[in-house]
Formats: structure tokens, C-alpha cells, sequence
């Protein structure tokens, strides 16, 4: 007679798989399998994912300006108040968490050239002025290429892009 019953031999069987699964992780990760000379690369990939890349807030900066653009072009104030919002934000990210980048001051290069162009874009969406804001809107981009001329992007050409909707989006006003 089998003093174990079958649902014990079972438990054996399973602790068995258990400890033998256990062994072969313990040789896999024995000390001095990583390569002492990884460790600067890998410190290098983190300081890499730390700090925020400039490229990619600027396209984020580049991607609100544009739906901002088309909701002006648009009429549709609550929409064109909503990005420029964005656009703002996108802004005064960069120059909190993006302040030096590639040997340039880029927090001093962005109040120099572009926070001085945002309130009058402001003052003049607020008012509902669509002429004025357009204009001022305009000169906002100018001020980005210019960022760009002075920070060795020139290459870097933005345009407001109004009426050149690339979205699936809808951005007229409400009737
Ligand atoms: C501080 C000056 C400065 C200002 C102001 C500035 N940029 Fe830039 N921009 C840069 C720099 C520097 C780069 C290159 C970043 C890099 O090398 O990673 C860049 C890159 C870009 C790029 C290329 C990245 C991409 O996603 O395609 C776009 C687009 C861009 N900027 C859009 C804008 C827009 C739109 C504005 C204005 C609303 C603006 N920038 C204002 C300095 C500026």
C-alpha cells in the first residue's frame, strides 16, 4: 500500500520541478557573467533617458503650434485657446526641463526669442481678433526659425501651417 497518496506525489513532483528550475537560474547568473565593461555604457544610457531630448519637446512644441494654427484658421476660439494653451505649457517645459542643451543656453534662447511673441498672441485671441492674432501668430513662427538660425538649426524652417490640415481631425467652429 503507497503510504503517499496521490495528490502527495504529486506536491514531490512539482517541488521536485521547483528546485531543479531554481538550480539552473542560479548557475545561469553566476557572479562575473556581466562584462565589467558594460557598466560605463550603461551609465551613459541612463543619464540618455534621464534627461529629456530636445528634438522630441520641440516636435511636441511643433505639434500643438500647428493644431493651434488650424483652430485659428478655423475661427473656432475654444479650440484655438485650448492648443495655444498647449503651446505655452510645451514652452515653459522646455525651458524648466530642457535649460542647456548641446553647449547652448536654450532656457536664455527661448525668453529671448519666443516668450516676448506668445502674450501678444494671447491678448489677441482673447479679444477675438482674428486678424491681429493671425498676424501675431506669424510672427510667433518667426521667432522659432529665428531660435533656430541663432542655435545652428536653421535647417529647422517652421511654418503656422494654417488650412493645411494633416489630422483626423475636425477643427471648425461650432455653428
Ligand atoms: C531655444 C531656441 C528655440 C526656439 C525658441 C524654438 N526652437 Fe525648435 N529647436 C531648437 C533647437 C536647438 C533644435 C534642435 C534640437 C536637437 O538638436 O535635438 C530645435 C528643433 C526643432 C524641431 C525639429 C524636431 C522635430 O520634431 O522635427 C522642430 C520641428 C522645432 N524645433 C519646432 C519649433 C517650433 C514650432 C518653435 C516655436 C513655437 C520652436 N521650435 C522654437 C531651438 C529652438
Amino acid at each position: 500500500m503507497n503510504i503517499f497518496g496521490n495528490g502527495t506525489a504529486r506536491i514531490f513532483s512539482i517541488l521536485g520541478l521547483f528546485i531543479a528550475s531554481a538550480l539552473i537560474i542560479q548557475c545561469n547568473s553566476q557572479p562575473g557573467e556581466e562584462p565589467v565593461s558594460e557598466q560605463p555604457q550603461q551609465a551613459a544610457q541612463k543619464a540618455k533617458q534621464d534627461t529629456p531630448e530636445l528634438a522630441d519637446a520641440m516636435g511636441q512644441l511643433q505639434y500643438y503650434t500647428h493644431k493651434y494654427a488650424l483652430a485659428l484658421d478655423a475661427r473656432n476660439h475654444e479650440l484655438a485657446t485650448f492648443y495655444f494653451h498647449e503651446v505655452r505649457a510645451a514652452a515653459d517645459g522646455i525651458i524648466e526641463n530642457i535649460p542647456g542643451y548641446e553647449g547652448y543656453d536654450i532656457a536664455r534662447f527661448m525668453n529671448l526669442f519666443l516668450s516676448p511673441t506668445l502674450e501678444p498672441v494671447e491678448t489677441a485671441l482673447a479679444s477675438r481678433n482674428w486678424e491681429e492674432a493671425r498676424q501675431r501668430t506669424i510672427e510667433m513662427v518667426d521667432a522659432c526659425n529665428s531660435c533656430h538660425n541663432a542655435t545652428s538649426h536653421g535647417f529647422v524652417k517652421v511654418t503656422p501651417g494654417f488650412s493645411d490640415n494633416p489630422y483626423n481631425q475636425d477643427f471648425s467652429a461650432p455653428e
